[in-house]
């Protein structure tokens, strides 16, 4: 098999393509040769030593894999060899083959590409839960997406949309704006990457002017850093802002403005949820599954990488050059 190893702290280019012997499923697990493995924010800060999860060295990155099963380990049931599944890995994710517990991987319909599958579950999966489970949104409800053009950015304007919501897609340039109108969103600011105090009331202003009324009902917040308090300024009565990431810096936010504002800063923890509430997880992946079937979400996949480049496809999302999604395929596995 072939990885692309971390073996020092560091950016993309301290990463190894490196070959190894193939993996032994072991008890409950089973191998999976992977076709393709979505790139998440998370991949860039893991190789760092800037993610909470620090595996042990080396490892590869890559947190969200589909593939084919081709080996089963002892004490497996319900799989079989050439079964279709997705699962995320954490790590481990950018290579041929990698063995996995059976009780994480979740088989996908023949009708979806590997491609898709290996992007579906994370940034889905975070902006439904998000938006169905912590925010209630509902019909004719206008929500603000900082981030709109990234992985769960653009996974929550599709999301928005089939709930009827009105969606204003804030993002850093005019070409990711056009992309979120292309997905449907409804409206777009394009804000500076230098987020300074005039830019933060310029963004205020745009935010209050497009939203109209009080301000915007719910704020998905997937930047954070000095984005984060304008947005909060323009939320209105009874809003919901919900804390997804912080790729721009964690921010520091004055409490009296929840007060003035009487809205509810919310936490979004995903992953923890999964664990905390596994039937309310398997039903939201049922009903996401249902939304692809019908067409409603397709991941936004805009660049697909092979295993050898994936390196620079760490660097194309860490840059912020990445529209939707991005992928890596092992074409070689
Ligand atoms: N809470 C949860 O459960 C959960 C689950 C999944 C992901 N997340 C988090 O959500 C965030 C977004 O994840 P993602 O996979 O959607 O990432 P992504 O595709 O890279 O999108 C992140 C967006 O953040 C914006 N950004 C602003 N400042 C940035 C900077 N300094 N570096 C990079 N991007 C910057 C970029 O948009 P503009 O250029 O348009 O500003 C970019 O499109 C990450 O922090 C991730 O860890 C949280």
């Amino acid at each position: 098999m072939q990885a692309l190893l971390s073996v020092a702290p560091g950016g993309p280019e301290t990463l190894e393509l490196t070959a190894l012997p193939d993996p032994v499923p072991g008890k409950g697990e089973i191998l999976v040769a992977v076709k393709a493995a979505g790139v998440n924010f998370p991949d860039t800060l893991m190789i760092q030593d800037l993610y909470q999860i620090k595996p042990p060295r080396p490892f590869a990155p890559g947190g969200e894999i589909a593939g084919e099963v081709t080996a089963i380990g002892e004490g497996v049931s319900g799989f079989e060899i050439g079964d279709r599944v997705l699962a995320l890995t954490g790590h481990g994710g950018f290579a041929t083959h990698l063995a996995i517990k059976a009780a994480t991987a979740v088989k996908f319909p023949n009708t979806m590409p590997f491609e898709d599958a290996a992007c579906f579950i994370f940034t889905y999966g975070t902006s439904y839960h998000a938006l169905k489970d912590r925010a209630a949104i509902q019909s004719g409800e206008t929500l603000l997406i900082l981030g709109a053009a990234g992985g769960v950015g653009t996974a929550a304007i599709e999301l928005a949309k089939t709930k009827g919501a009105r969606v204003i897609a804030a993002v850093s340039t005019p070409e990711k704006a056009d992309f979120c109108r292309q997905i449907g969103a409804d409206d777009t600011i394009v804000y500076t990457r230098d987020m300074d105090k005039a830019g933060q009331k310029a963004f205020s202003a745009e935010i209050k002017a497009l939203a109209g009324g009080e301000g915007v009902d719910i704020v998905y917040d997937a930047v954070g850093g000095s984005y984060a308090e304008p947005a909060l300024r323009s939320t209105a009565w009874n809003g919901r802002y919900l804390v997804v990431g912080f790729p721009a810096g964690i921010p520091k936010i004055p409490l009296n403005l929840p007060l003035l504002k009487g809205c509810q800063i919310v936490g979004v923890f995903w992953g923890a949820s999964v664990f905390r509430d596994p039937a309310g997880h398997a039903k939201n992946i049922s009903e996401l599954f249902g939304l692809y079937a019908k067409g409603k979400i397709k991941p936004q996949i805009s660049k697909t990488f092979s295993l050898a480049q994936a390196a620079q496809a760490l660097t194309h999302l860490a840059d912020r050059s990445a529209l939707g999604k991005i992928v890596v395929t092992m074409d070689d596995g």
